[in-house]
């Protein structure tokens, strides 16, 4: 079925908070297409022969509101598929207007809350006075701007928006329910688009022809997915599993090409787990200096995870991750319906990284998952826009970025202690946290996540472990100083450090915890 673009000839409506610069995005996407934007504040204003600050001073909010509703749901009913329309603010909380934009695509765009004071704070408008009203307006607004919402565009700039117009546009064929997320970042941006049924929908973020495509996948995913995307230019399945992260795979992949005279106007199509996508995205950085990727994860632990933000690579025999290359995919398309084929240890490992992610990102995203709530496609976009929200922030790992790590550094040593394969990552990340968290001081947290991984199959222990090894492994994480190997921890979740520095008696303590 396709979504409501085509079938209704919708228009692009966007909604977002105040200050979240709706107004002067819409005039940019608009003019962008050779059209003029519509205001809904603008409308009103003329419907009411005052200024909507005026209006709403004097006869007050519910009078304002009832007017808004009347305006917008005119507008909205009345739009077509080139209309280009910004709502004001609040006008999203009337049900009424709710079910008008059920027939638009509607672009929520999501401004910080601290931006959006620094923009519209303590000004003329009568809800942005008080900052701290302001802040608990902006919660409050949250989830309706979610709910309705099939793309979120981070506020960044007023050009964003018609940046990401033919992305956008492509929702017109995607599978009904289908979102797409606008990620940012200081060396591209890009599109995801997360939708159950999207393997094979015809979404695709680069154009083809004139771009030819090599396909990149594991033997196990090949022979289940691969079919569904078409056709293809050129194809290389890896053996399953960590054991294929080599530079060995990256040469075979590299020669694959070569001899389908892959150029640079072509681009590699990573359809696979978290090793898929790391060794196709690192084949793709590398290969005559760098091509597109796509990224196509079929693990939760890449749909979560990997499949974002551009660290891309191979492991050596010493030490994981420790040859590659920043590169952001050119899209990613996230079809929760590959997980269906996934094996269950395959998904309890992604669960660690969902676990990691919502340590992180704190606030309702960790109140569910600690409430075991289960892993569908909201969960998923959820711990997408955490993980798009941290590499917007900081994408070469030179500050913030570095809380992604948590339970990595233990997780990832346990990894090349074990010699790759015998824990699956999600597994040795499982084990990684705990250790995280004992350094934390975190004991109750500490007792909960271990219940909760648990309860979804992972380990807490690790037995036949050479502790030394492990040791050795973390001495040589990539992120160590002159002052040792810094430590991710978590305060509260919602408040993880990074670069925090440990004891080397403390962290083996922390370590044979787990590992004895
Ligand atoms: N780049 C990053 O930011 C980042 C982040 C986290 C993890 N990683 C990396 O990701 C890797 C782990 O990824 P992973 O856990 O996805 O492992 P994986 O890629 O090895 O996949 C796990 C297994 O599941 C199979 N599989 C995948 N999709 C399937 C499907 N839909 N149906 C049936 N079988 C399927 C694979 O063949 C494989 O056997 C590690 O190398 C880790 O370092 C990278």
């Amino acid at each position: 079925m396709a979504s409501k673009l085509s079938t209704r000839g919708g228009a692009v409506v966007i909604v977002g908070f105040m200050g979240a610069g709706k107004t002067s995005a819409a005039r940019a996407l608009a003019s962008a297409r050779g059209r003029a934007a519509i205001d809904s504040d603008r409308l009103i204003e003329q419907r009411v022969g005052r200024t909507v600050a005026d209006f709403f001073e004097r006869d007050g909010e519910a009078a304002f509101r009832a007017v808004e509703e009347q305006v917008v749901c005119e507008l909205l009913d009345a739009a077509e598929g080139d209309d280009v329309i910004s709502l004001g603010g609040g006008a999203v909380t009337s049900k009424r207007v709710r079910r008008s934009l059920r027939r638009h695509v509607v672009v929520w765009l999501d401004v910080d809350p601290a931006v959006a004071w620094r923009r519209s704070g303590g000004g003329k408008r009568p809800l942005s006075r008080e900052r701290r009203a302001f802040h608990a307006l902006h919660s409050e607004r949250l989830p309706i701007y979610e709910s309705v919402a099939d793309a979120i565009v981070p506020a960044t700039s007023r050009q964003t928006l018609a940046i990401a117009y033919p992305a956008l546009a492509t929702l017109r064929d995607a599978p009904a329910g289908t979102r797409m997320l606008w990620a940012v970042s200081a060396s591209g941006d890009y599109p995801v688009w997360v939708g159950r049924g999207l393997v094979g929908a015809g979404i695709w973020p680069v154009e083809r022809p004139p771009s030819r495509r090599f396909l990149v996948s594991d033997e196990n995913v090949a022979a289940r997915w691969a079919a569904r995307l078409g056709e293809l230019d050129g194809q290389l399945a890896i053996r399953p599993g960590e054991a294929s992260k080599t530079l060995a795979s990256a040469t075979a992949i590299w020669q694959a090409m070569v001899a389908e005279r892959i150029t640079r106007s072509d681009h590699v199509v990573a359809l696979g787990g978290g090793v898929v996508g790391d060794l196709a995205g690192f084949c793709a950085a590398t290969y005559q200096r760098g091509i597109p990727v796509v990224q196509v994860p079929t693990t939760l632990v890449a749909q979560v995870d990997s499949a974002y933000g551009g660290k891309t690579g191979v492991d050596l025999l010493e030490a994981k991750n420790y040859v590659g290359a920043f590169h952001q995919p050119a899209g990613v398309l996230v079809d929760p319906g590959t997980l269906d084929t996934l094996p269950a240890p395959e998904l309890s490992a992604g669960y660690a990284e969902v676990l990691k992610t919502a340590l992180i990102a704190g606030g309702t995203l960790w109140e569910r998952v600690a409430a075991d709530a289960p892993i569908d496609e909201q969960l998923i976009l959820d711990c997408i826009r955490c993980k798009l929200a941290v590499v917007a922030a900081d994408e070469r790992d030179g500050g913030v970025r570095q809380v992604l790590n948590l339970g990595h550094t233990v997780g990832h040593a346990i990894e090349v202690a074990a010699g790759y394969g015998r824990y699956r990552h999600g597994e040795a990340v499982a084990l990684g946290l705990l250790v995280a968290l004992r350094l934390s001081g975190q004991e109750e947290l500490r007792g909960r996540v271990a219940r909760l991984l648990d309860a979804h199959g992972l380990p807490t222990h690790a037995s036949g472990l050479d502790i030394e090894a492990v040791l050795a492994a973390t001495q040589l994480d990539k992120k160590r100083g002159p002052g040792g190997v810094p430590m991710v921890l978590v305060d509260e979740p919602g408040r993880v450090r990074h670069g925090a520095a440990v004891e080397d008696r403390d962290l083996e303590q922390a370590v044979l915890e787990v590992v004895a």
